[in-house]
């Protein structure tokens, strides 16, 4: 058994996957086609250029460009479905038995696109990855920190009826990190949980912003997991508080990479947190835009890391343990 298969048979867990982020080229152009959206001008024309453009990004924003283009072209709740069903035939295919996705309800809202369609979609292919893949699953609405703060506000008012029926379990914090820091979310988070007290809490936090937007992301939003998080290790006294409280980071290798927040994968901090004892899951992020589903991160991560099994068996037992799902699912995936 070569270390591929074995990897790719160990039940797999993500937590950190924009589902906007697993449009594939091959689905985006006819989408736009079946929608009647006009790409910008200067928009790669083709699947290929556009895989080739994925390549040199310089930078999160630089990223994000492209990323709010592609959801663009989402408009029915069919399109949302066929989306999300795409990512689960694949990640289901790399040995991903539990996903924890995010969604960027704002990126569709301010286009006319009722949020009825993109959760009913998304929801749809949720139900149908339990059934067909034995995939579970839960939504985690995001707000998108470079928008004013009354516009993130105004969104959790109007998920309101999602968080109290439980179809969106979580609420996250996304879009480019700096000059935007956690705590300007605070009320939105407040505002959340009144209306679901059993609510999750996650942020992007430590990506390309510094430490002390994890410490704050922890203080002020009360986020139970932090997405990203590499740079905690510029704060000795803050790995050590995620260690002692059992605070998982979902890290994202591929995506760090191509985003250049390091520049080899073997560059992530990630024996450091294995020794300190700080939990991580490796995740997908965008899998679209940065060339691997979750079992290519955890190739890239051996590759770079060249751990044992017994290790590895450590890594995904963190990322089952850390999960959101009942105790229940957990001990099928341990
Ligand atoms: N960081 C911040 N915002 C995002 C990302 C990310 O990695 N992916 C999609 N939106
Ligand atoms: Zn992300």
């Amino acid at each position: 058994q070569t270390m591929r298969d074995f990897l790719r048979e160990l039940p797999k867990c993500e937590h950190h996957v924009h589902l906007e982020g697993t449009l594939e080229p091959d689905l985006l152009f006819p989408l736009a086609k079946r929608n009647n959206v006009s790409l910008p001008a200067d928009f790669p024309s083709s699947a290929e250029a556009l895989h080739e453009r994925y390549n040199r990004f310089a930078d999160l924003a630089d990223f994000l460009h492209f990323y709010y283009i592609g959801t663009n072209v989402l408009l029915l709740e069919q399109d949302f479905f066929d989306l999300a069903w795409a990512y689960f035939q694949r990640a289901a295919a790399q040995g991903l038995r539990h996903a924890e996705m995010f969604f960027d309800p704002q990126s569709h809202t301010t286009r006319g696109v009722a949020l009825d369609a993109v959760v009913g979609g998304f929801r749809r292919a949720c139900e149908r990855a339990e059934t067909e893949l034995g995939v579970t699953s839960k939504l985690i609405m995001c707000l998108l920190r470079h928008l004013p703060v009354p516009e993130c506000l105004a969104t959790v008012q109007s998920a309101q009826p999602f968080f109290e029926s439980g179809t969106v379990q979580g609420l996250g914090l996304d879009s480019a990190e700096r000059p935007f820091p956690p705590e300007l979310f605070t009320e939105c988070y407040e505002q959340a949980r009144r209306f679901q007290p059993e609510l999750r809490l996650t942020a992007h936090a430590g990506e390309e912003g510094p430490a002390s937007y994890v410490t704050t992301a922890l203080d002020l939003l009360g986020a139970q997991r932090i997405d990203h998080g590499v740079r905690c290790v510029e704060d000795a006294a803050l790995v050590a508080r995620l260690a002692s409280s059992d605070t998982l980071l979902t890290v994202c290798p591929l995506s760090n990479v191509r985003l250049q927040v390091v520049q080899h994968v073997r560059e992530l901090p990630l024996q450091k947190l294995l020794d300190a004892g700080v939990p991580f899951s490796l995740n997908s992020d965008d899998p679209a835009y940065f060339g691997g589903y979750v079992l290519d991160n955890y190739v890239a991560v051996q590759q770079a890391f060249g751990w044992s099994r017994q290790t590895w068996a450590r890594v995904a037992g963190a990322a089952v343990r850390g999960s959101w799902c009942d105790d229940k699912r957990k001990t099928e995936l341990l």
